[in-house]
């Protein structure tokens, strides 16, 4: 096999402090790049040392988010701009870009609607082109551990690893067995990145760093509230078809996954119930059908999934003996603001449950957000904050 080469570099964008940068930086193409091979790893090069102001852009598939802050790497955050897009209508599926050319025309659309000038974006692959893989190996200095980690990450990543980009983070000495240490692995196709940020150079952006979405979340909450050292705190990034689950102490994530359940879910499961339209049912998911309809059932129901899945993550954190119990849940993502999600997760686990504002510890100017209730917009902005909040080289 060949040794761990420059594509080791190439890391995903995650929100690691521990571990060389998260960045993956996109300089312009040269035209004697010939192989995809060597773009694609030209992709991954690093463009350390510049300030840039740098557009956090959340493509989801319901709308793309784009924020603009103001500030450097001091804590004084500024909402200078953001946007929302309209629906993107099937243009993204299954996390796949279905319409590339509507995906673009929304993005120039929606940078161009909110005056956003800056052209370097920082954007968030989904969990689902992302493997996040908890690790035990043994023992090492963080520099010997970058070529232990490539080896291993060849057991754990189901693609030639010539084909993927890795990251990883060193989390502390295992808790069975203090010879070992357990490390956070982030692999993330390189054709998928590469694709990724090519759909951002089509709508005539440059991509600087890549990120992921359920990193992006943490981000965002962590530079808005104080987490204590112990405190175990699961982020539910709930969106339109998939929700971002992931459980954090320490700043470190412990377990990460994307369930397929989101706004869509519980449209869908309105609709068959009640046998509504599309719109009737999305209305009265956002509690706008003028009562008579017995949601909460319905809601519930959905919501059961994201419960079965946090217990199951609690048990394997418990039985691993990794983080402690939950102490709190955190909600963000368009579909967290259905009325009776926070309430069901908060009688479901016995911990508060609340829908994060990432805009907490963010300053802005009221007018930006005229006419409408910050509470109700914030939450979509979540993930776009995240991204927006990364610099260049951030994780160094
Ligand atoms: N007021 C509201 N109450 C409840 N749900 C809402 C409300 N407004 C929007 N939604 C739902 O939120 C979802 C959109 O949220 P969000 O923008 O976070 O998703 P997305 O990022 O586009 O999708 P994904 O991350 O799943 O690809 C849609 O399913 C929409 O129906
Ligand atoms: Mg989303």
């Amino acid at each position: 096999m060949e040794r761990p080469d420059s594509s080791f570099e190439a890391r995903v964008g995650t929100r690691f402090e521990v571990q060389p940068s998260a960045a993956i930086a996109a300089p312009p193409d040269s035209p004697d790049e010939t192989s995809d091979r060597r773009r694609a790893d030209r992709e991954y090069d690093m463009l350390f040392g510049k300030k840039q102001s740098l557009v956090g852009l959340d493509i989801g598939s319901h709308t793309i988010k784009a924020v603009e802050l103001e500030g450097d790497s001091s804590k004084n955050h500024r909402l200078v701009r953001w946007g929302i897009s309209a629906p993107l209508a099937e243009a993204i599926v299954d996390g796949e870009i279905m319409d590339r050319q509507l995906v673009t025309d929304a993005i120039s659309n929606l940078l161009e609607s909110r005056s956003i000038k800056s052209r370097n974006v920082v954007a968030a692959v989904s969990g689902r082109a992302v493997i996040v893989k908890k690790i035990t190996m043994n023992k090492l200095s963080a520099e010997d551990a970058q070529q232990a980690v490539y080896w291993e990450a060849e057991q754990h990543v189901p693609y030639d690893i010539n084909d993927v980009s890795l990251d990883f983070e060193i989390l502390g000495p295992s808790p069975n067995d203090p010879k070992q240490m357990q490390v956070l692995l982030v692999a993330a196709k390189k054709d998928m990145v590469m694709s990724f940020s090519d759909l951002m150079r089509e709508a005539g952006l440059q991509p600087v760093i890549v990120d992921v979405d359920s990193f992006a979340a943490q981000n965002a909450l962590q530079a808005n509230y104080d987490f204590g050292p112990e405190e175990v705190v699961a982020i539910l990034n709930v969106g339109s078809e998939i929700t971002n689950i992931n459980i954090i102490q320490g700043e470190v994530p412990y377990f990460t996954k994307d369930l397929q359940v989101g706004g869509n879910s519980f449209i869908e499961a309105a609709q068959r119930k009640f046998n509504l339209s599309q719109s009737e049912a999305a209305a009265a998911v956002r509690g706008e059908s003028g009562g008579g309809l017995e949601m909460a059932s319905v809601i519930e129901q959905v919501c059961e999934s994201i419960a079965t899945a946090l217990e199951r993550a609690q048990v394997y954190l418990r039985t691993a003996n990794e983080a402690g119990a939950l102490s709190r849940i955190m909600l963000c993502g368009g579909a967290s603001l259905t009325p009776g999600v926070a309430d069901f997760l908060n009688r479901r686990f016995g911990v508060p449950a609340d829908i994060a504002n990432p805009l907490s510890r963010i300053g802005y100017d009221p007018s930006l957000f005229a006419g409408q209730d910050v509470m109700k917009v914030a939450p979509f902005l979540t993930v776009g904050i995240g991204l927006a909040l990364r610099r260049v080289g951030d994780k160094r």
